[in-house]
């Protein structure tokens, strides 16, 4: 696919191709989810002998790891992690983002949470000034969509229920449009508060601490 941005899939794998870079060997990496680490993981699987293994972030980054033959641990188990790979579906200039595109978002935000350094591998498209262009994916407890969703109206968000999608957690997802979101670690903060959400998608308080696009550092 081709844009004003350029190649798209080709920034996508250059970006998961770069990412290796950051893999030291004897290392277990935190794996995330969706088409751009679909890249890393095949690329993870040129030097999986001089890894651990991975702790996976979703069933279908855990499938294409085994496919790959990579041994997937329980984070339970794998104590801290040196390092996490991820993409995302906004960044701002602040390395602060959008991720839940792919309904990942809290087992990604706990892997991340688990990694001393979280590398996320975009192409240019996901780069913006102000987070709040891609809508936010919150992931809520199901009986609480309609009392969320309330909520949200409440801060100016426009919800709109993920209707038939199910997280590999048994949760809900719902999609804020509309914000223009100027603070997301303030905005973050306040959505963890309501009774019912499990996760908010903004990895704002937890940012990136290298992004590259395609194989840029930025
Ligand atoms: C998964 O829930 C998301 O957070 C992904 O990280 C994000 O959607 C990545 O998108 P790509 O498929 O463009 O890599």
């Amino acid at each position: 696919m081709s844009n004003a941005h350029g190649d798209i899939a080709a920034q996508k794998r250059q970006a998961g191709e770069a990412a290796l870079r950051y893999v030291e060997d004897g290392a277990i990496v935190g794996v995330g989810t969706g088409s751009t680490v679909a890249f890393f993981i095949d690329a993870l699987a040129g030097v999986k002998d001089r890894i651990k293994g991975a702790v996976s972030s979703s069933e279908q980054s855990t499938a294409q790891l085994k496919k790959h033959g990579i041994e997937v641990l329980d984070l339970n188990g794998a104590g801290p992690l040196a390092i996490y790979i991820d993409g995302a579906d906004e960044c701002d200039p602040h390395k602060r983002l959008i991720k839940g595109g792919g309904a990942a978002l809290t087992r990604e935000k706990i892997v991340a949470a688990a990694a001393a350094k979280f590398v996320c591998i975009i192409d240019a498209s996901k780069q913006v000034d102000v987070l709040g262009r891609f809508p936010l994916p919150i992931e809520v407890i199901p009986m609480a969509r309609s009392l969320v969703s309330r909520e949200i109206v409440k801060l100016g968000g426009q919800p709109v229920w993920r209707d038939g999608v199910v997280t590999d957690n048994g949760n809900w997802i719902i999609d804020v449009h509309g914000w223009r979101i100027a603070d997301p670690v303030a905005l973050e903060r306040e959505l963890n508060q309501l009774a019912g959400v499990v996760t908010v998608g903004l990895f704002a308080q937890r940012p990136a601490d290298v992004v590259l696009v395609g194989d840029r550092e930025v």
